[in-house]
């Protein structure tokens, strides 16, 4: 197992100790010297801690006065920490979501888009992807005439390999392979490693994908605890597979940075702990680093994969949430199962259509990438505080919020006995379309996932404010802040 740098430990641990409360918020924190001494390490090591810890907004530096402790925006209170069952079963995922995807027509007939995941338009700057597309059309037209090659681009592998390169995660170029989006390259995951009425572990939440697919493969859901900040539990991972109903379960699929729905990111500890214990116990571990690059500020964290020296981690992505959903360009790194997932990905779509493969390789060969990047990032965060704002407003009162350092997704929880289906049921009738908890697994009837990729425009407000109305009505009991 990769070491995890002991500055990035420190934070770690500091940070949590922060975040549950046992460093007040507001208390003074050692100087760097005193930190350095404390911990038994150096002062660069004691600075970088500090800066780690700035960046991550769990600190504030007062210049020549020292650093303090903050909890993130205190008086939004946060969902809890789910309790499922932790037993396998077979999943049937609601026609829901089949509905978000159908609604056609134009921008004002179609509901209020709250509910798939997804940026909008605008923030997509599709032009130089167009350009590269029109470039290659008319340099290459085999591109369309012939079928590409069944690893994808090699152009656009090696510029991945890099890539990750860069976050520490070192990628051998013939383990990528190219996929029809993410969900493709998770789908390969799954039937490279798993036979009918495996069980799988999931979060919960998770993205209602992952249980879709595991339904369409015959493959049981093992939902485990995780909190809608720091993710997956480890320690009830560890408590399932040491016990007997954890003798089925054959892989884990996790999206360990920013995760849909709830925005949760696992620390790097608890990252490499994840992979040493499935390692242990022979449990495939899929990651989907779908959210990787759309962390607000600091360094990108760190994918499960860069802890993972036996190319036992799956690590999947693609390009859906940061350039173009509709290119359904994607990849898998395989590692060990590089060779079966190859093989598998030609009974299941033979190759991935060349064209975009090569546009996206021009982008990011040229930095327009990580351009483009840097802006989105920006906006989504801008767009996401904004859209909190207006649900800390409008929403009943005892409503709680995650407030995510990545992605464009929203997670909340309403007071009472809420009962988002209702609430769902509701809002249809008026245009408004939202993704309502239970599609992200049991229980999580009183939650909803607003997405705020798109524009924060009055008509969007307005929505947000008669989901609050809506709410409300729907627990008797509670009144919402402004009507
Ligand atoms: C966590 C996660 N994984 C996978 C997908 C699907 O990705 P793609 O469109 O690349 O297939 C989504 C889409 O919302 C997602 O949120």
């Amino acid at each position: 197992m990769a070491d995890i740098p002991a500055y990035r430990r420190i934070a770690d641990e500091i940070g949590k100790l922060i975040l549950e409360g046992h460093i007040a918020d507001g208390a003074r924190l050692p100087a760097v010297r005193e930190l350095a001494m404390q911990r038994g390490t150096s002062v660069t090591t004691a600075v970088e801690v500090l800066r780690l810890l700035e960046r991550r907004d769990l600190v504030e530096a007062r210049p020549r006065v020292g650093y303090f402790a903050r909890r993130p925006r205190p008086g939004v209170p946060e969902p809890a920490m789910s309790r499922p069952r932790m037993q396998a079963r077979q999943v049937r995922v609601s026609d829901v979501v089949a509905q978000m995807f159908s609604a056609d027509g134009d921008d004002a007939s179609r509901p209020v888009p709250l509910g798939a995941a997804l940026p909008g338009p605008e923030l997509l700057h599709s032009a130089a992807l167009q350009r590269a597309t029109a470039r290659w059309t008319r340099r290459s037209p085999r591109l369309l005439t012939g079928y590409g090659l069944l690893d994808g681009s090699p152009r656009l592998r090696r510029r991945l390999a890099a890539r990750y390169l860069r976050c520490a995660t070192p990628l051998d170029v013939p383990e990528l392979l190219i996929t029809n989006g993410c969900m493709e390259a998770i789908n390969l995951a799954l039937r490279a490693v798993c036979r009918p009425r495996d069980g799988v572990i999931v979060e919960s939440p998770c993205y209602f994908g992952f249980l879709q697919v595991l339904e369409a493969l015959g493959l049981k859901a093992c939902e485990v605890p995780t909190h809608p900040r720091t993710g997956l539990s480890v320690a009830a991972v560890e408590r399932l597979l040491s016990a007997a109903n954890g003798r089925g379960i054959r892989a884990c699929i996790v999206s360990p940075t920013n995760s849909n729905p709830s925005g949760a990111t696992m620390s790097d500890a608890d990252k490499a702990a994840l992979v040493a214990l499935c390692r242990r116990h022979g449990v495939a571990l899929i990651e989907d680093d779908l959210y990787g690059e759309l962390q607000f500020s600091g360094a990108r964290p760190l994918p499960l994969r860069h802890f993972d020296t036996h190319g036992e981690v799956m690590l999947c992505g693609s390009f859906s949430k940061t350039l173009a959903p509709g290119a359904r360009v994607g990849w898998i790194a395989a590692g060990r199962h590089a060779a079966e997932v190859r093989r598998l990905k030609f009974a299941v779509s033979v190759t991935t259509a060349p064209l975009l493969q090569e546009a996206i390789a021009d982008l990011l060969e040229g930095g327009a990438y990580d351009r483009h990047l840097r802006r989105l990032r920006a906006e989504c965060e801008r767009q996401l505080r904004q859209v909190t704002q207006w649900v800390i407003e409008a929403f009943p009162v005892g409503t709680r919020v995650m407030q995510p350092q990545g992605g464009f997704l929203l997670w909340v929880q309403l007071p009472g006995a809420a009962d988002a289906m209702a609430l769902y049921r509701g809002a249809a009738d008026e245009g408004i379309e939202f993704a309502p908890g239970p599609l992200f697994g049991s229980g999580f009837a009183d939650c909803l996932r607003i997405n705020c990729g798109q524009r924060p425009t009055r008509r969007i407000e307005d929505a947000i404010r008669r989901l609050g109305v809506l709410a409300a009505e729907l627990a008797t009991d509670l009144a919402p802040r402004a009507a």
